[in-house]
């Protein structure tokens, strides 16, 4: 049995997804490139961010809760996909969004809003948002409804075990395809940290020696780290164990790295993808993790795991600047 089949969990996703060569790549690339396709885990557009939610809705209606309560920046993916999951499972949902009303609101937003949970726009920076779901849970709990309060990302224990479940599926699919998980590296992209501390709970359950390699897009190394740790030990605790080993554990930073709108190398590394691998990458997410991933499959003899993660509204959102490319622009003769 594994570990974490004793918490409740709503089935929202289709899983195991996919594990598979990125085969046109291998041209390029020294190192065995497998993509692990949670840009495909079949609930809306919620990619990686499912497996959190289907442990925190379910714990959410363990609770008795009837709203769920969280936030994040307008373009965050976590808040579409956590309305889209609270719909449902039948909880109401109530989003703080960082910052103040737009005119083109993101597409996740508007699918947000398209599942009838409640938007609210905070007029405050990102940082404070955990700090605005805690006050509108209260609130609400004072009006006599049982809230249920979740982080930005769902960066708590419980959410934690999304990934944990995950590492353990890939550990399971290296030993079909006959491929030694310790001559593994997997590269995840990192910005709440929720998933890669689950990960690395799971990781250390399993005494999985894979290295594993975060891709940090908000906060510097030393803050990452500090906040992967705790929230690994957290999960970890649930799971009967103490603080997992960081040893095979390295943070990359690539805070700011690129913008919504990328830069030319940003815009260079999407297409390159896009060519090689038939993916399509997110600006925040997709992109500096394949820039990494270009690096170490230069020079590494190891099968490194490309761990997906979605961003398709914002992938796409960035291919439409491309239109104004004056390569693709039609020029009469
Ligand atoms: C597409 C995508 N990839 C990666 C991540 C990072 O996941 P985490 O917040 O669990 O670190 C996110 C977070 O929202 C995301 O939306």
């Amino acid at each position: 049995m594994n570990p974490t089949d004793r918490f409740p969990r709503t089935h929202l996703g289709q899983f195991p997804t996919a594990l598979h060569l990125a085969a046109p790549w291998q041209i390029h690339a020294a190192a065995t490139v497998l993509l692990k396709r949670d840009d495909l885990t079949g609930f809306g557009l919620a990619g990686n961010k499912v497996r959190p939610l289907e442990y925190l809705m379910a714990d959410a209606l363990k609770c008795d809760s009837n709203v769920v309560v969280t936030g994040g920046a307008a373009g965050s993916n976590f808040i579409g996909a956590c309305a889209h999951a609270a719909a449902a499972v039948g909880l109401d949902c109530e989003i703080e969004v960082a910052g103040d009303p737009m005119e083109a609101w993101p597409v996740l937003l508007l699918m947000a809003q398209a599942t009838g949970a409640v938007i609210h726009f905070t007029g405050q920076d990102r940082s404070l948002i955990n700090e605005q779901v805690e006050r509108r849970a209260a609130e609400l709990a004072a009006e006599g409804r049982r809230p249920y309060p979740v982080p930005r990302g769902g960066a708590t224990a419980v959410g934690g075990l999304g990934f944990a479940t995950a590492a353990i599926e890939l550990y399971e699919q290296c030993n079909v395809r006959g491929t030694d998980p310790n001559q593994v590296t997997v590269v995840l992209p990192v910005g709440s940290g929720a998933s890669i501390a689950g990960f690395l709970a799971g990781s250390d359950f399993l005494g999985a020696m894979w290295k594993v390699v975060g891709v940090s897009v908000s906060r510097n190394v030393d803050e990452m780290r500090g906040v992967i740790t705790d929230l690994s030990t957290q999960t970890s605790e649930l799971l009967g164990r103490g603080a997992p080993s960081m040893t095979n554990f390295t943070i990359i930073d690539a805070v700011g790295s690129h913008d919504q709108e990328l830069d030319a190398n940003g815009a260079f590394a999407r297409d390159e993808a896009f060519r090689r691998v038939g993916v399509l990458l997110d600006p925040t997410y997709g992109v500096p993790a394949y820039e990494i991933i270009s690096q170490i499959t230069g020079d590494s003899n190891d099968t490194v795991v490309w761990w997906l993660t979605g961003g398709l509204p914002a992938a796409i959102e960035s291919l439409t600047v491309m239109g104004n490319r004056e390569s693709v622009v039609a020029k009469n003769v």
